[in-house]
């Protein structure tokens, strides 16, 4: 896996990763999300960070349409951190109420509930970026 730091837009460094828009592509996204992590000296104890990846790229292979997914963590403050997963279809993610019955519909409510309700759209000018932030510890495990 070849990641490199991305062009920062708001500030925080960022990494972001091209990934071909299949299943196995969550792995590497996880892994992308550990070097960084690795590299700001920063930990996700809970395990967050790769749960939201994980459900960002499962829905571009479900829902998007395309080849590529772009996979991205910035550092938006000390210990928060924003996830991203972009890719080229127009269509919109729904978070649904959550129904506990329900089999499907259920990766969104986990994003929400995981980052605490700070997740969003981003429209790009082809397609879109669905981004979650988080919150993580600094330093090692605590
Ligand atoms: N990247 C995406 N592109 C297009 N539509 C999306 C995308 N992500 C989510 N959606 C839409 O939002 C809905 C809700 O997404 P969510 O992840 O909550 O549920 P799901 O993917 O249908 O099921 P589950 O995640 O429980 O397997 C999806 O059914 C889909 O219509
Ligand atoms: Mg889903």
């Amino acid at each position: 896996m070849v990641t490199e730091p991305a062009a920062a837009d708001s500030g925080g460094p960022a990494y972001t990763l091209a990934l071909p828009r299949r299943p196995q592509s969550a792995r590497d996204a996880r892994e992308l999300m550990a070097s960084a992590l690795s590299a700001w000296d920063l930990t996700d104890d809970d395990g967050q960070v790769g749960v939201i990846v994980s459900e960002l790229v499962s829905n571009t292979v479900r829902h998007a349409t395309e080849a590529t997914v772009w996979v991205s963590v910035r550092r938006m403050g000390p210990s928060t951190v924003r996830i991203g997963v972009a890719d080229r279809s127009d269509r919109m993610p729904i978070a649904r109420s959550e129904d506990l019955s329900a089999v499907h519909g259920r990766g969104l409510v986990l994003v929400d509930s995981l980052s605490e309700g700070r997740w969003g759209v981003d429209v790009l000018p082809v397609g879109k970026r669905v981004w979650a932030e988080v919150s993580v510890t600094e330093g090692g495990h605590s």
